[in-house]
């Protein structure tokens, strides 16, 4: 390509001889699935002669998909999950742990049906298995893919361990709006940060390759665009533009899908009227026919029989015929496969070619992860001894605590904790509570096992020095018995750390909130142990951006530590005695008010932009009684030193934009910081946002050093879908920011041809 043209006119100009030179030369990746990932010939015979033998029903149970821990019961009467495995009637069985139990589980599959066909172990593994690390949201404020990968190995490594060969995760969705509970598991409120994220997430789960024992198969979930369900409100309604859902909620989906997952998971939300469960478009059209998509996908938790809930089939044999039309390759938990598609078939409603093509995506995973070569292979007891909560998973766990805190105030720079205090005071509901640094979704993780925010101090500072603790109030009650004793403790310390936000239960599924303030009166505790006039700093436990207006503006430190899982205790205290300087930065931004919900950085610039400068303008896009940007913005976090930004300069060379910009550390410490680079393309067919997050680098600086960043754009960089969904850039003027936030910085402007 020679320059900035659109990506039409460079498409008509590709010679055809080159294509062919590509084709013969480049990896055969079929959209993602490298060869490598593909089955052998001897493989591919198996799995025909499989299909071959098996009976309608085989077939069948090979797309039926049920938890361990209960027998089944279902529209068809109620089932014995071993009974129905032993007649080869399940394709997979999830929340099983460890290997005996799943060994167990196996050899029935494999020794004692009649042909003998491994079975998929599946966990929700999304943040961790038994050693719990941040929760993702939490993982992705560290701007570290490097370290979320790294995250991702070490799950995989300890639940592939315990037996499971198949997890749940990463979930993908993109985040806007904070009611939601659900935004704890996901990546925030940028699309592109959020694809990024999902391929460093699948790399780690799925590792040198899915034969290996210490892998999972990834998928990738909740397909798709789950984070936009109306109001917060889980489960809700999902209506997108066509344009939206190709802009900003489907990438990342398709950044997991071409790094390699070997699965997908349909949500239960409906998509602009059709359920993504029986959505033929989401499943077939986009996924398979446009995306290339390889592996299988299962529905969430009952998914299939919810349609009758959504109202597009009358019963199960309708749903069941919907979703299988669609695309939908294993029904998780309904039970309307296994109970309605022999029917169907038999009556002719569904034909045997569609069922055959789901059974050979499904038979096609378990010969990837090497079931049929060794369906023990994770079933390795030796490993479990040596993988689970090993003490380097427990230093990863410490480590990605401390670098996903983002420091959110520390006025007159209270923070770190001097080295002279000798009598810190730990008050707040979450100052001892080892459930709640695991949040939602804590797989096997133990609240025994975990270290609460008093362990970690007591625990760095020794015996020389005297730390309380006192929970003031708890996490949602009314009650203020407890702060009389809060007060005291606090008048008999020389520095305050509070911990306060929400319970684990609080955020992840079914979760959502209307309200997004500290929930109880942990705020009117804090105003109560600011009046004691005591250095306070408050630690921060949730699971999703908070409103935190009031108390922003009486405590003089915030520190968000979100759920940072079985280490988070030491983690935080090596923020909190400088150990480790901060160097968090926020991927979803923490409103002023729920009335500004949904508010995220890459908005619209409308025809009536308000003016910063003018804010008393009325006739322009705002409120009457709230500001128009977040209290604390996307890409926000503040660290123990200083950064300034300098010399910023772009310039055009074919159809790459090279972009520079020297940050330097101005302060007393050495430090880490989040070089962000934003792009805004002023004029354009369609309305495009203010600015749009296009990279980004983590530099690590010495006081007083600086370092000369570059970044390079190219046409992909700058691309966006037309309303006829084509994705291209076009030709013009952009402006190019560079800041350690997305509210600040520089910028620089370029015209393109
Ligand atoms: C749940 C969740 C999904 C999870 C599945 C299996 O309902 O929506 O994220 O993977 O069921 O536990």
């Amino acid at each position: 390509m020679t320059s900035f043209q659109s990506e039409k006119m460079q498409k008509t100009t590709f010679p055809l001889f080159i294509l062919l030179l590509y084709r013969l030369t480049v990896p055969v990746y079929a959209h993602g699935q490298p060869e490598s990932g593909g089955l052998s010939a001897a493989e591919k015979n198996k799995l025909e002669s499989l299909m071959h033998a098996m009976t309608l029903g085989e077939k069948i149970g090979q797309l039926s998909l049920f938890t361990q821990g209960f027998e089944m019961t279902g529209p068809a009467g109620t089932f014995n999950l071993r009974q129905l495995i032993r007649e080869g009637k399940a394709g997979g069985v999830f929340n099983a742990v460890g290997v005996d139990s799943i060994r167990a589980i196996q050899r029935i599959a494999v020794e004692e049906s009649r042909l003998k066909i491994p079975l998929l172990f599946g966990l929700d593994v999304i943040h961790g298995y038994r050693t719990i690390y941040p929760i993702p949201l939490a993982q992705a404020c560290t701007w570290d893919l490097p370290l979320i990968e790294q995250i991702e190995r070490a799950a995989a490594s300890e639940a592939s361990a315990a037996g499971l060969n198949w997890t749940f995760a990463p979930m993908v969705d993109l985040a806007r709006d904070p009611r939601w509970g659900r935004v704890a598991e996901g990546s925030g409120e940028d699309t592109w940060l959020g694809c990024r994220i999902a391929e460093a997430r699948v790399k780690g789960f799925q590792g040198s390759g899915l034969r290996l024992a210490n892998t999972l198969m990834a998928c990738v979930k909740h397909y798709a665009a789950y984070g936009a369900a109306q109001a917060g409100r889980d489960y809700h309604t999902v209506d997108l533009s066509p344009v939206s859902l190709y802009e900003w909620y489907l990438p990342p989906y398709r950044a997991a899908v071409d790094a390699g997952a070997g699965s997908v998971m349909s949500s239960f939300n409906e998509i602009n009227g059709v359920p993504a469960t029986g959505n033929r478009w989401l499943l077939t059209d986009v996924l398979r026919k446009e995306w290339g998509f390889e592996g299988f996908v299962v529905s969430d938790w009952t998914s299939v029989n919810e349609m009758m809930n959504h109202g597009v089939a009358a019963d199960t044999a309708g749903v069941a015929r919907l979703a299988i039309s669609a695309g939908l390759d294993m029904d998780m938990m309904s039970g309307a496969y296994m109970g309605s598609l022999e029917r169907l078939v038999l009556d002719h409603a569904v034909s045997v070619p569609v069922i055959d093509s789901a059974v050979r995506r499904v038979l096609e995973a378990k010969f990837r992860l090497g079931l049929f070569d060794d369906p023990y292979r994770r079933c390795d007891p030796s490993r479990e001894k040596t993988e689970i909560l090993s003490k380097e998973k427990r230093a990863l766990a410490r480590q990605s605590a401390a670098e996903s805190c983002v420091l959110l105030k520390n006025e007159g720079n209270i923070l770190p904790v001097p080295s002279t205090v000798r009598r810190i005071a730990v008050i707040g509901p979450l100052g001892n509570s080892g459930a709640d640094m695991m949040g939602c979704w804590s797989g096997q993780g133990r609240a025994e096992e975990c270290v609460t925010l008093l362990d970690g101090i007591r625990t760095r500072t020794g015996n020389g020095t005297e730390v309380t603790f006192t929970r003031g109030c708890s996490v949602k009650g009314t009650g203020r018995s407890g702060f009389d004793s809060a007060v005291a403790a606090a008048m008999a310390a020389d520095f305050v750390v509070m911990a306060l936000g929400e319970s684990e239960d609080m955020s992840g599924e079914a979760a959502s909130r209307a309200s997004l303030g500290l929930p109880g009166l942990q705020e009117e505790l804090a105003e109560r142990i600011v009046q004691t006039g005591k250095p306070v700093v408050v630690v921060l436990f949730n699971g999703r951006p908070l409103v935190l207006t009031r108390l922003a503006s009486v405590v003089p430190a915030l520190l968000e530590a979100w759920q940072g899982g079985t280490e988070a205790g030491n983690g935080i205290a090596d923020v909190l005695f400088g150990e480790v300087n901060p160097s968090g930065k926020l991927t979803m931004c923490f409103p002023r008010s729920e009335g500004q919900v949904p508010v995220f950085y890459n908005a619209k610039p409308t025809g009536r932009p308000m003016d910063p400068a003018h804010p008393d303008e009325k006739y322009v896009s705002r409120y009457l009684d709230e500001a128009n940007d977040p209290l604390f913005p996307f890409g926000f976090g503040l660290s123990y030193t200083t950064f300034s930004y300098s010399e910023m300069t772009a310039s055009v060379t074919g159809n790459r934009i090279t972009v520079q910009v020297r940050v330097a550390n101005t302060g007393a410490r050495d430090g880490e910081e989040a070089v962000q680079l934003y792009v805004r393309d002023r004029i354009a067919t369609i309305t495009r946002p203010v600015k749009e997050l296009r990279g980004f680098q983590k530099v690590f600086l010495k006081k007083g050093e600086s370092e000369r960043i570059t970044f390079t754009l190219t046409s992909d960089d700058l691309a966006f879908y037309h309303p006829d969904l084509r994705k291209y850039c076009e030709p013009g003027e952009f402006v190019l920011f560079a800041g350690g936030s997305s509210a600040e910085g520089l910028s620089v402007e370029v015209k393109t041809e």
